[in-house]
């Protein structure tokens, strides 16, 4: 938690961009129970009540007043009987002061109020609901059928919170570069420890330890596998064979919540194969080029699309792309290979603030969102600006199921070497991410360097 100031000046900043009538609202999270009440899943707080309120604990909830400027903090002291089952815990008092709040009252009390602005007419402002208790919760006080209260979200509200969140301070910074150092360890354990004849779930085990071990735990559930091609896989069942590539995407959300979001794919062996090598190589330059190429003023879809080039450049040169380079992009070839976007905003959230818009986030009045295959998926592509903290994540995957359709389909075939392919569909995929922030100037990586050459990783592979 930071000192109580910064929460402070969070919600004096909000205040003046805010919605000036009204009430409000910002949710903190609840327990989720698993499969009965008292086994819940491992409790993540809210980030937008956590970046304005700093509080990490279940069950509160912030009203903010903009006719007075005043927040009040609501919640429940803690019984007798809680404190012989968890322990002694903060009173309202303490987290108030510690969140720079002098107003604080109960739960119910909360509540009431809200109903109460509800029953006359004033608006109540929140963001969008993305869990079933609050969607219910706030149908029940507004009176509303939860269809209503999905779209009667504030969308000034989530613009507002937007304008602050994607700004990182210096102390959010530092955090970052902890939640990333974190990540660095899980990934140099995986690379150092990962033998032939293990399952992937041995490695994800290491790797989610080391996690907890740095005081937080995993900031999305790690996809660590030799199936890199299922962009999203979180199966850890396979045995891992010489010979196969593993990619770990895998990050710690640190102590205070802070994600890191990190990807390397290193040989099973001690050595990438020359195939293997010729396709990270390439994967590689398009990470470094795009690296470099991150500045304010630039927009990230720019970036995307130097690595959309970079990656059909060096596909073209082994004879598995063809044609024009610039159409090929132009036209959507390369998503083939290369189906998702650069990156995304990261911060307390891997996919920073999606709850409140992805397009508010990543879009605006300059650039609006492609319904092209691949470039769809981009998250973000507006100008850079300092403070921007994101991901830089090419990669190249051989997704037989795709190529299959599309060969079928004879798409693109002007710049798809489709009988070359035949050799590569075994090979899985191939990511390298890293977490960035954007500088008045240029960029800074955020965190100690994790290997990533070959050489590196083959010395790593070999200790
Ligand atoms: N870890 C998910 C992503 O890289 O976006
Ligand atoms: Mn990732
Ligand atoms: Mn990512």
């Amino acid at each position: 938690m930071f000192k109580s100031p910064t929460y402070h000046n969070r919600r004096q900043t909000l205040l003046r961009q805010a919605p000036a009538e009204g009430l409000i609202l910002l949710f903190g999270n609840e327990e989720s129970p698993m499969n009965y009440q008292d086994n819940v899943y491992p409790f993540r707080q809210d980030s937008n009540f956590l970046y304005f309120t700093g509080i990490m604990d279940p069950h509160h909830f912030l009203l903010i007043d903009p006719a007075t400027g005043e927040s009040t903090l609501y919640g429940d002291d803690l019984s007798l009987d809680h404190v012989v089952w968890m322990g002694a815990q903060p009173t309202m008092a303490e987290k108030a002061a510690a969140a720079g709040l002098e107003k604080w009252d109960t739960y119910a009390a909360g509540l009431a109020k809200i109903k109460q602005a509800a029953t006359r007419q004033h608006p109540v402002h929140y963001l969008p609901p993305y869990r079933h208790d609050r969607l219910i919760l706030l149908a029940n006080c507004l009176e509303q059928p939860t269809a209503e209260v999905e779209k009667g979200f504030s969308e000034q509200l989530c613009k507002a919170i937007i304008g602050l969140r994607s700004y990182k301070s210096a102390e959010e910074l530092r955090e970052m570069e902890i939640a990333v150092n974190i990540s660095r360890a899980m990934h140099l354990a995986a690379m150092k420890s990962c033998r032939p004849g293990q399952t992937e779930a041995a490695v994800a085990g290491i790797v989610e330890g080391l996690a907890v071990a740095g005081g937080g735990r995993l900031a999305y559930s790690c996809i660590g596998t030799i199936n890199g091609h299922i962009l999203h896989n979180h199966y850890h069942g396979n045995t891992i064979k010489d010979g196969q590539l593993y990619l770990l995407d895998a990050g710690a959300s640190s102590p205070s919540q802070y994600a890191g979001d990190i990807t390397r794919t290193f040989p099973v062996g001690q050595q990438f194969t020359s195939q293997q090598k010729e396709i990270y190589e390439v994967v590689l330059e398009a990470q470094e080029k795009t690296i470099a190429a991150v500045q304010p003023g630039r927009s990230f879809l720019d970036v995307h699309l130097l690595a959309a080039h970079t990656i059909t450049q060096g596909l073209k040169a082994l004879g598995l792309m063809k044609g024009d380079v610039a159409e090929a992009v132009q036209q959507g070839a390369h998503a083939l290979f290369f189906p998702h976007g650069l990156g995304h905003m990261i911060g307390l959230d891997v996919h920073d603030m999606e709850d409140l818009n992805e397009d508010w986030i990543g879009y605006d009045e300059t650039v609006q969102r492609s319904t092209q295959f691949g470039l769809k998926s981009l998250r973000l592509a507006k100008k850079l600006e300092p403070g921007f903290a994101l991901t830089v994540e090419p990669g190249i995957y051989f997704i037989p199921a795709l190529i299959d359709q599309w060969a079928s389909n004879h798409q693109h075939q002007d710049f798809i070497n489709y009988p070359a392919l035949e050799a590569y569909r075994q090979l899985g995929g191939i990511r390298i991410e890293d977490n960035l922030v954007v500088t008045p100037t240029a960029y800074e990586i955020l965190g100690k360097p994790i290997p990533k050459t070959v050489t590196d990783i083959e010395t790593l592979r070999q200790e």
